[in-house]
């Protein structure tokens, strides 16, 4: 049992881009998206930063270790059970999710209009209220168009506390 009250864990996640594939993220499916993710799962970067924030925020590894991209049995695998697992792992270790923030770096198609979607269904699979759920968009200024980005802090906090 860690001595801390609170932890704090931190993900990223890249995926390249290209035509004909689909564009999800937070779980949420991103319409008239021109490209998407090239990916082993179903690309979710949002997702895969989300488990790792909650992985390294109790020292627990990554998610390659409880999923590797070249096991058969992963391929296309929906990214929330990647999620529920870490999650399981970090309630196991007697601590929840506090807080979250994600941003995402993209830079099209624009996903103002797709925030609270984002938000409500990160927090749903972290059981949070929305609120608890930060979402900001970065463009890349040009510099990586076939590229997404995504970057996750999470607050972890002890049963009892908070
Ligand atoms: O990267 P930049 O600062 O130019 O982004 C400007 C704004 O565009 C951001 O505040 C963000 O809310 C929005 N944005 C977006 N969807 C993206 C990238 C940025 O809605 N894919
Ligand atoms: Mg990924």
């Amino acid at each position: 049992m860690s001595a801390l009250p609170f932890r704090i864990g931190f993900g990223e996640d890249a995926h390249r881009l290209e035509a004909g594939r689909p564009l999800v993220l937070g779980g949420v499916p991103v319409p008239h998206a021109e490209l998407g993710a090239v990916a082993h799962s179903d690309g979710d970067a949002v997702l895969h930063a989300v488990a790792d924030a909650l992985l390294s925020g109790l020292a627990l590894g990554d998610i390659g270790q409880y999923f590797p991209d070249t096991a058969a049995e992963w391929a296309g695998m929906d990214s929330r059970v990647i999620v529920a697992r870490a999650l399981e792992l970090v309630r196991e270790r007697g601590y929840a999710p506090g807080n979250v923030a994600v941003v995402v770096t993209l830079d099209r198609p624009k996903l103002g209009p797709l925030r609270a979607d984002i938000a409500r269904s990160v927090a749903a699979l972290l059981s949070l209220p929305e609120s608890e759920v930060g979402v900001s968009f970065k463009t890349s200024e040009g510099l990586a168009p076939a590229h997404v980005q995504t970057r996750v802090t999470a607050l972890l906090v002890r049963a009892g506390e908070g």
